[in-house]
C-alpha cells in the first residue's frame, strides 16, 4: 500500500489547501519513460483525486495520461481530448474511472465539469485535466499539479522536466519521491 497513514499531515480546516505542499522534480528522457511515470503515478491515485497537467502543446501531457490510464486499468485508448471537453474511461476492474478533460474547452473552469452530464460522478473518479500554461494561478482546488517543461538545452527534444506539486491535505505525506526511484 502506498497510502500514508492518518495523521501524516496537519489536520483540521484552519489553513488553506495551499498551506501544505509536497513537490518533486523528475527528469524524463523519452515518451516511453513518460508513460511509465504515468503508470507509477496511477498507483498513488484514488477516487476523488484531481490531477492538473500544465505544459505547452507537445509537452507530453497526453502521453503521461496514457500511462495513467494503463496503470489505472481503464477501458479505451487515452488520446488527446481536443475534440471533446471530457472523455470517460470506465474501469476494467474495480478501480475508479478516469475522466480526461481538456481545459481549453472548459471556458468556465473546473466548475463547468460538474455540469457536463458525464455518466460518472467526479468524486468517484480520477479526474485529469490538461491545462494550458499559466491558467491555474487562482485555482483553489486541492490537486496534484504536474508541470511539464522541455529541458533547457536539450537538442534531441526528448527530455522533459516534470514537476509534481501536491496541493492540499490529501497530498501531505504522500511519497511522491518514490516516483523518481528506479
Ligand atoms: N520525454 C518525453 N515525454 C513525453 N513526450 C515526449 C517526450 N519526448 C518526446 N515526446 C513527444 O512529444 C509529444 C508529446 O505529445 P502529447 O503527449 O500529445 O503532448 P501534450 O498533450 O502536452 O500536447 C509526442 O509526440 C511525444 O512522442
Ligand atoms: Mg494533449
Amino acid at each position: 500500500m502506498a497510502e500514508p497513514g492518518p495523521g501524516s499531515g496537519p489536520t483540521g480546516s484552519g489553513g488553506g489547501p495551499a498551506d501544505e505542499a509536497v513537490s518533486i522534480r523528475i527528469s524524463v528522457s523519452s515518451p516511453e519513460r513518460m508513460r511509465e511515470l504515468g503508470r507509477r503515478l496511477a498507483r498513488l491515485l484514488r477516487a476523488g483525486d484531481l490531477v492538473l497537467l500544465t505544459g505547452q502543446l507537445g509537452a507530453g501531457k497526453t502521453t503521461l495520461t496514457r500511462g495513467l490510464g494503463e496503470g489505472l486499468g481503464v477501458r479505451g485508448a487515452v488520446t488527446s481530448p481536443t475534440f471533446v471537453i471530457a472523455r470517460v474511461h470506465p474501469p476494467l476492474g474495480d478501480g475508479p474511472p478516469l475522466v480526461h478533460a481538456d481545459a481549453y474547452r472548459l471556458g468556465g473552469g473546473l466548475d463547468e465539469m460538474e455540469d457536463l452530464d458525464l455518466d460518472v460522478s467526479l468524486p468517484e473518479s480520477v479526474v485529469v485535466v490538461e491545462w494550458g500554461e499559466g491558467k491555474v494561478e487562482e485555482l483553489s482546488e486541492e490537486r496534484l499539479h504536474i508541470v511539464i517543461d522541455r529541458a533547457a538545452g536539450d537538442t534531441t527534444d526528448e527530455v522533459r522536466e516534470v514537476t509534481l506539486l501536491g496541493i492540499g491535505p490529501r497530498w501531505a505525506g504522500v511519497a511522491l519521491g518514490r516516483l523518481a526511484e528506479g
